[in-house]
């Protein structure tokens, strides 16, 4: 992973947004703008990459402190992020409970154990914070999967002899979707990880979905 996306690093924005016809960047103003962040919000951008979300949640709440994460040096270089920590997002070194929001985008496929990762986002999260991700899905239909990954593969090998002279630099991305689940699935996972209030966007027919998911607050404890 960190040599894949060391070598990326430097022409990530560019492939984003061809990989998203453009709109990768509606959708991540989308994704902030549903989370309502507090004031002064402490936000996680986790597998920040070049820090998009980070930034953007910090143009839509007054105050906000942002933190990155990443597994990769070269991007959260990129990123420009001050407050910055190179982690796996299974091992998160932060405390427990003291971000309002967490947001990955495009990282969830890219985690190798990715219930564990849910866990540590939902152990940093305070009670009552935010889960907010945006990723590529498998499309519900069985056909609809196979064109879409056979058009992923076909771009990804073009760019990928474009810009570095190898047509496998970008194939990960429909590698790491091939055995990744749909969206709806996505939001059930969020449920059993102890994630409540989970509302889920689809784009492109399910190839690409936003999720809000809220930590849920420990139950009151009965006063006697
Ligand atoms: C496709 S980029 C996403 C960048 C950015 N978040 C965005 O929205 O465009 C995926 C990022 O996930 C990071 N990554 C991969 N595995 C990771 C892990 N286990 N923990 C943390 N970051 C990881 C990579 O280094 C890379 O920067």
């Amino acid at each position: 992973m960190r040599d894949l996306f060391g070598t990326i690093a430097p022409k990530y924005d560019f492939i984003t947004r061809v990989f998203s016809y453009g709109m990768d960047r509606g959708w991540k103003r989308m994704a902030v703008a549903g989370a309502a962040l507090p004031a002064r919000a402490v936000v996680l951008d986790l597998a920040c990459g070049t820090g998009d979300f980070g930034k953007l949640a910090a143009s839509h709440c007054s105050g906000a402190h942002v933190v990155a994460a990443d597994l990769t040096e070269p991007m959260l270089r990129l990123a420009e992020i001050p407050d910055r920590a190179c982690a796996d997002a299974a091992s998160l070194p932060f405390r427990t409970e003291c971000f309002d929001a967490v947001f990955v985008g495009y990282g969830l496929r890219n985690f190798p154990r990715l219930a564990t990762a849910l866990e540590e986002v939902r152990r940093v999260l305070k009670p009552g914070g935010l889960l907010v991700t945006l990723d590529f899905f498998l499309p519900g239909r069985p056909s609809l999967q196979r064109i879409f990954l056979a058009y992923l593969y076909a771009q990804g090998a073009f760019w990928g002899l474009v810009l570095h002279r190898r047509a496998r630099v970008y194939t990960y991305i429909p590698d790491s979707l091939r055995t990744f689940l749909p969206a709806e699935k996505f939001s059930l996972l969020l449920k059993k990880t102890g994630f409540a209030d989970v509302t889920a966007r689809q784009f492109l027919l399910g190839g690409i979905a936003v999720h809000w998911a809220k930590k849920s607050p420990p139950p009151c404890a009965d006063i006697q």
